[in-house]
């Protein structure tokens, strides 16, 4: 059978990497987080106190960056300059900023050579914003995963607790709206739904129905 190519975009917390993970365990491909990327040079960039202003050093930055994304048996590693920073990247500060980085053009044009070159084999899910758009626009399956703000908050603020972290349904409802906003309003690949992409309502649906319509979507291609 055929290998293919599976982009999963959408806003903020609307459980596409958690989908996108099972996916690919189910036809065993390989999952890229792009988001993953773009937070680990938000790390960096806030570590060396570049200003998430400054696209030009930020790009210079960047070119002097190595960021690997490692599967392993207890899920996907980050590894940012041969430093593990699998956790880290999911902090406040992190989240918080990592917009204002992916916004500048010369930040994302080399993004997405560097996605482009991992998923260069078929067999990949792919998940962000700009996958089915720029990324990967021949992706044979595209997904657009949505689910209200109040349900993505929910849902995040469950993980938190799950996790032992600190968390503030208000509080995270804000920073994913802020976050969306910021996403969708800038001038370079803005978070959008691929025209050939299928548009995905997860609000009232549980993680297997997910996984389930994307996979019947993947088998008709394959
Ligand atoms: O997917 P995740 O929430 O980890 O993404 C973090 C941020 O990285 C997004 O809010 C967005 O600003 C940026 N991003 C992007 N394009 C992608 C993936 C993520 O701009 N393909």
């Amino acid at each position: 059978n055929n290998r293919i190519a599976i982009a999963i975009d959408g806003p903020a917390a609307a459980g596409k990497s958690t989908v996108a993970k099972i996916v690919a365990q189910k036809l065993t491909y390989i999952y890229i987080d792009t988001g993953a990327m773009y937070r680990a040079l938000t790390l960096k960039a806030t570590n060396e106190s570049v200003a998430l202003d400054d696209e030009t050093s930020l790009a210079r930055l960047l070119n002097n960056t190595t960021i690997e994304l490692k599967q392993s048996d207890e899920g996907q590693r980050v590894l940012l300059d041969g430093e593990d920073v699998t956790l880290s990247i999911r902090s406040q500060l992190v989240t918080n900023n990592v917009s204002y980085v992916a916004k500048h053009p010369e930040i994302r044009q080399e993004m997405v050579a560097r996605q482009q070159a991992l998923a260069n084999k078929r067999g990949v899910v792919m998940d962000g914003r700009d996958i089915g758009t720029h990324v990967l626009p021949d992706a044979e399956v595209k997904i657009f995963l949505i689910a209200s703000v109040e349900e993505r908050a929910k849902r995040r603020h469950e993980e938190n607790i799950l996790k032992g972290f600190s968390s503030d349904l208000e509080e995270l409802k804000k920073e994913i709206e802020q976050r969306d906003l910021i996403d969708s309003k800038r001038d370079v690949a803005p978070l959008i739904k691929a025209e050939d992409a299928i548009e995905i309502d997860t609000t009232s649906l549980s993680i297997d129905e997910v996984a389930q319509k994307i996979l019947s979507e993947v088998y008709q291609k394959m």
